[in-house]
């Protein structure tokens, strides 16, 4: 199958042109100056399909590096099948999805692997990796980390959170990084003081605040910046790069910036709700509305103004890339069991289907520029992930994952409207976004036309991931 798409501008992590794209098969053949005839005949009479995107954006399939189908949690599991949720984000402009495997205390790390193979594998409309979650980090745990690496799982998530679930000790999280080091893989941690989080949370119940708004308090600030800190340092004495999950308090960025300022390898990763989403207004809500939007780490206080803040590091590059944490919950039987102690409300919020537009909403409003919406959004989660230059970018030889997106067009958000992920409520309802996904091609096939699903659950594959130590 060959494809031309013609008339468009071709974006890219570093400008933008006026090219035609081929693809042959499931790879960028070449990029092609419109008007010329680079292999001596006018390729739009022999190509099986030509695709005029005039007026359009020719962008890189999105790579979500952050998202959680089937994950169990909270005494539930998260609504999204490996189906459902990559369908979803096929329709959002996302083409690749980088999901995390769980380990939790006796389990032989090797096993939950395969275990995430067996529920991702033929069921998948776009391609997909593992991160590793080590939930019980002794000396087997850290053998395993070489052997995952061989198997293209490259990097490896710890919590500072949630005591008694997932959570590690410094020193566990220090002896992983030291292997990671060795290795040459990235760590990922997800920076919050749990201990005194859960000293907080039994203060508030004591009090009778139940509420979810009490959710966000009882995760201050302080605390995503303590262990962000404490983190940055355990990453500096073991000496392996770092890579802070969905930050959402400024002044822990104010760390990684720091950080990076002077020299560390240290990346931050945020998500379209700390962007957008507030703890006023949304674990605020009235009632136990603010369920909804109950995550970790919290949404945090626009009076305080860490949205703002965020999109300025987004500017200034000290955040990476954006990824959503899709981890979705139904309200009907799932974010209920916590109506009346917060603390038992399963985490997470499902938005896998509107980081392209979300992020693109930034583009608009002239708070980063096309190239960057492009870079957060593919370049670098593939970059910083092992898969560039295979994904993240529209160049010869790169896997043909094309989203054609029409600035022209509008995304309302809501059940109802755009809204495909397995969840009875959205956390973006109401959303009004100037723009619009027009195409999506994984790996030269389309999948997404015209906002209608057109794959194939089979079609996505699993992605061996490289080392991206030496990418940093
Ligand atoms: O609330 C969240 N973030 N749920 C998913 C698990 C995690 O910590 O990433
Ligand atoms: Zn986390
Ligand atoms: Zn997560």
């Amino acid at each position: 199958m060959t494809t031309l798409i013609t008339g468009g501008t071709v974006v890219s992590a570093t400008g933008r042109s006026q090219v035609d794209v081929l693809i042959g098969g499931e790879t960028i053949a070449a990029l092609i100056e419109p008007g010329t005839q680079p292999f001596g005949t006018d390729l739009r009479v022999v190509v099986d399909e030509v695709i005029d995107a005039t007026g359009k954006y020719v962008i890189p399939g999105g790579v979500d590096a952050h998202t959680h189908m089937e994950m169990p949690f909270g005494g539930t599991t998260a609504s999204d099948t490996f189906e459902t949720g990559t369908r979803a984000a096929a329709l959002g402009g996302t083409t690749t999805i980088v999901d995390f495997a769980i380990q939790t205390p006796g389990q032989r790390v090797q096993d939950t692997l395969w275990e995430w193979h067996g529920k991702a594998a033929g069921n998948c409309a776009i391609d997909y990796g593992f991160h590793q979650i080590i939930g019980d980090v002794d000396a087997e745990s850290i053998k395993a980390m070489r052997e995952l690496v061989g198997e293209g799982v490259t990097s490896f998530k710890l919590f500072m959170a949630y005591p008694g679930v997932y959570y590690s000790t410094d020193g566990q999280i220090l002896r992983a990084m030291q292997q990671s080091a060795e290795l040459g893989s990235l760590m990922m941690i997800h920076a919050e003081n749990g201990i005194a989080i859960d000293e907080l949370v039994a203060q508030h119940l004591e009090r009778g605040e139940t509420s979810p708004y009490y959710h966000g308090v009882s995760r201050p600030w302080q605390l995503e910046e303590e262990a962000t800190h404490r983190a940055i340092m355990l990453a500096d004495v073991a000496g392996t790069p770092l890579y802070i999950v969905h930050v959402s308090a400024k002044q822990a960025l104010e760390q990684i910036a720091e950080a990076r300022g002077r020299g560390a390898n240290v990346f931050a990763e945020t998500c379209p709700q700390y962007l957008y989403l507030s703890l006023e207004e949304h674990l605020g809500a009235p009632g136990f509305e603010g369920a909804k939007w109950v995550c970790s780490t919290p949404l945090r206080s626009r009076a305080e103004g860490h949205q703002d803040e965020l999109w300025k590091y987004i500017r200034t590059k000290d955040v990476t890339g954006v990824s959503t944490d899709h981890c979705p919950f139904c309200m009907a039987d799932q974010k209920e069991l916590g109506r009346g102690d917060f603390s038992r409300i399963p985490n997470g919020i499902g938005g896998v289907e509107h980081r392209i537009d979300l992020i693109y909403q930034g583009v608009v409003d002239g708070k980063i520029s096309l190239e960057r919406w492009v870079e957060v959004c593919a370049t670098e989660p593939a970059r910083m992930f092992g898969m560039y230059p295979r994904k993240g970018v529209i160049q010869p030889g790169a896997d043909a994952d094309v989203v054609i997106y029409d600035p022209q067009g509008h995304t309302s958000i809501g059940v109802g409207k755009t809204h495909h992920m397995n969840m009875d409520h959205s956390a973006w309802e109401g959303f009004e976004i100037d723009g619009a996904i027009d195409r999506v091609i994984s790996r030269g096939v389309t999948v997404v036309d015209k906002g209608s699903y057109v794959g194939q659950k089979s079609h996505g594959r699993f992605i061996k991931r490289e080392l991206s130590q030496n990418l940093i």
